[in-house]
């Protein structure tokens, strides 16, 4: 059974340092007072849309890439998606179950009722589940959101905190130019909150693969109980 990534060690290490630097950088902002606080955006929520899967897959991990143990990984623009689930305040929350779901690079979900089911990437997960620890961050390896009709790229995403109800949201490609015909996209009508889920998805440095990183923070309404 597939636990984590499968990566070389030179890729494990450059991704722990990309963390060290990130964390870092988190822990310096929010160590200014009042620096941050107030600016903080309010994730705003997004219709669910009709393909979730209606049969969840048996790999629910974080490696949307790679399906179990098989050999041959998705077909699309590898991406690390990253960021942090934080209260209303600014605090990260941990036990947020973060989930995502998108289509893959042919436009197909993983639902039995999705468009171009017959050319839908075998190798693509399509779903996946991550559990926030102390930090609040999150990450996956997936693929570049693409187009599908009627769509803008976008990602799906679900976040689950016990006993509350769940947030449902979705995350676009900044300077995509199908966003400002997308009915969804443009449904969130407050800018600041438009932007809030707009994130450049940006070369990964230092890869060779040409992998992408993309980073969405999610603040929730809510300041959860310790
Ligand atoms: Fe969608």
């Amino acid at each position: 059974m597939k636990t984590h990534f499968r990566l070389n060690p030179a890729m494990a290490l450059l991704d722990r340092r990309l963390f060290l630097r990130r964390l870092t950088l988190g822990a310096a902002l929010f160590a200014l007072p009042g620096a941050f606080a107030e600016e903080l955006i309010r994730t705003p929520p997004q219709t669910q849309g009709p393909f979730y899967p209606d049969h969840l897959p048996l790999d629910t991990d974080n490696d949307l890439i790679v399906v179990n143990d098989g050999l041959t990984p998705a077909v699309g623009e590898i991406t690390w998606l990253n960021g942090r689930v934080l209260d209303g305040r600014g605090e990260p929350i941990r036990n947020a179950l973060v989930e995502i779901w998108q289509c893959d690079n042919n436009g197909a979900y993983l639902h039995s009722q999705t468009g171009n089911r017959e050319n839908r990437d075998k190798n693509f997960q399509g779903f996946g589940r991550f559990l926030t620890g102390s930090t609040g961050e999150y990450l996956f390896r997936t693929i570049k959101p693409v187009p599908y009709p009627g769509r803008t790229p976008h990602i799906h995403y679900a976040i689950k905190l016990k006993g509350r109800k769940e947030l449902i949201t979705q995350c676009y490609i900044e300077g995509h130019p199908g966003n400002e015909k997308d009915g969804i996209y443009k449904g969130i009508k407050d800018e600041k909150a438009r932007k809030s889920v707009t994130v450049p998805f940006v070369p990964l440095k230092g890869s060779r693969l040409g992998e992408l990183t993309a980073r969405f923070d999610i603040v929730m309404g809510v300041t959860p109980e310790a």
